[in-house]
């Protein structure tokens, strides 16, 4: 046996063999610890506990460092596409320029959407979240393309992964149309992913959109940097949804579903809803950080915090100098970013905020990049959901392939009444 660790219940002593992943993480591992002690381990929120092992992505909070499949998120952002980063997230290996051509190809021949789906965009209400639309609409997926018996395994989950990556992207673009009155505009196959997106939103039969290689590349960094986090909030949903052995457009929108929260994949809208609370109302952001601060108050600095990075998140460094660029490249001065800057500014300095670890994360200022495009604000989890894609799609995969899979079925301590007797309704007190 290697490594163990030694825990001691009662004077008795029970060795438990620690696991070390290929970046020198360390675990104990409990998987025999009931069935030796009798007892379970108590973890609310998961914070430490890891519920898998995994290749896909490796993040060390306490030097800010991320890495998909190795590479580190800085160099993918600068030299990658969107593409590509899914392709490698998805087969493991970076694609050869053959491979890169045929996965592309594909991409656009699934990038329609059935026809009849029309008819439900169409009928939800126009005030709908963009985010239940989306999971409503990925689950409906797959009544529109069931499973064909005469295909293996392996060719349904390829034809399933492509699907949701081209169609997702459409869908989205559909929403919004719809929600603008507007026109369809179908996909191109001459144009790149992140291209196609941009012009099915905003291309209209009056004003042509014209297609800018800078905004494409800031759109390409932006799903790049969304398209993994390892066991997050969304992911673990999924992955949790896929352990029953549900279809992988169910799992994938279940992760949609826990992407829409505010703590999570949400923070970048009500990062901007909050920007805009400040400007509305006038008075600077001092009242702001001091509510943060406040124990008896729920407001929380949005875009602040995160539960594995106790320092700058890499990827608000890399999006931060994103929004400088794109808002200078396209001479635009919004108050928002000047709000944003001064807030990181003050709580940097703040003792509250230094003493809880607390830096920008991803969303801080992912909100300000995705309105200078025209993105509306309650489409901003939609792009995050996008660019998540790749990451739920591998590590479902991984999940399914996994040796040691097991549906997932936690323990709880129960403190609730101890047994009693069922009281018929006629011997029941009436309260007043
Ligand atoms: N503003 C003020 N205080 C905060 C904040 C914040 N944004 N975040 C955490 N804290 C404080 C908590 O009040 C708590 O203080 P206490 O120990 O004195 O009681 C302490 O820091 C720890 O907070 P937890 O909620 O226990 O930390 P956890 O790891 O569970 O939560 C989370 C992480 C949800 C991201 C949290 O920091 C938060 O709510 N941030 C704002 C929402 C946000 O930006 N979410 C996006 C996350 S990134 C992503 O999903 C892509």
């Amino acid at each position: 046996m290697g490594e163990t660790a030694k825990l001691i219940i009662d004077g008795k002593s029970y060795e438990l063999p620690i696991v070390t992943g290929s970046e020198g993480e360390k675990a104990i591992d409990i998987t025999k610890l009931r069935q030796a002690t009798g007892m379970v381990t108590m973890d609310p929120g998961f914070a430490n506990t890891a519920s898998c092992k995994s290749q896909i992505t490796f993040v060390d909070g306490e030097k800010g460092i991320l890495q998909y499949r190795g590479i580190q998120i800085e160099q993918l952002a600068e030299q990658s596409t969107f593409v590509e980063t899914a392709y490698l997230l998805i087969n493991g290996e970076l694609p050869n320029q053959t491979e890169l051509n045929r996965f592309s190809v594909l991409l656009n021949d699934h990038s329609l959407v059935h026809e009849d789906m029309r008819a439900f965009f169409e009928k939800f209400p126009r005030s709908a979240h963009p985010m239940g639309i989306l999971s409503s609409m990925v689950n409906a997926l797959r009544a529109f393309y069931p499973e064909i018996p005469e295909r293996t395994e392996e060719e349904e989950v390829n034809i399933t992964v492509t699907r949701l990556l081209s169609k997702v992207r459409t869908m989205a673009a559909i929403s919004y149309k719809i929600s603008r009155g507007h026109k369809l505009v179908y996909p191109r196959h001459d144009l790149s992913y992140p291209a196609n997106f941009l012009n099915m939103m905003f291309d209209t039969p009056v004003r042509p959109y014209l297609i800018d290689e800078d905004l494409v590349s800031a759109l390409n960094k932006f799903w790049i940097m969304h398209a993994d986090h390892e066991q997050n909030c969304s992911t673990a949903a999924l992955r949790l949804v896929g352990s029953a052995k549900a279809n992988l457009y169910a799992a994938i929108s279940a992760g949609i579903c826990a992407l829409w929260g505010p703590l999570h994949g949400g923070a970048n809208q009500a990062v901007l809803e909050m920007l805009n609370q400040i400007y509305e109302s006038g008075r600077g952001i001092a009242p702001f950080i001091a509510r943060a601060k406040d124990r008896n108050d729920s407001f929380r600095l949005m875009g602040f915090g995160h539960r594995v990075y106790k320092t700058y998140d890499p990827r608000a460094k890399i999006m931060k100098e994103m929004c400088d660029r794109i808002l200078n490249k396209m001479s635009i001065n919004d108050p928002l970013l000047d709000i944003a800057l001064n807030l990181e500014e003050a709580a940097l300095k703040d003792q509250y905020f230094i003493d809880h670890n607390l830096y920008p994360n991803l969303d801080f200022y992912s909100g300000i990049f995705l309105r200078s495009l025209g993105i509306p604000t309650n489409m901003f989890t939609v792009m995050f959901a996008i660019g998540r894609l790749p990451g739920w799609i591998s590590h479902w995969q991984e999940s399914i392939e996994d040796p040691d899979w097991k549906i997932h079925r936690p323990r709880q301590i129960y403190n609730g009444l101890t047994k009693r007797d069922y009281i018929p309704l006629d011997k029941r007190r009436e309260s007043n």
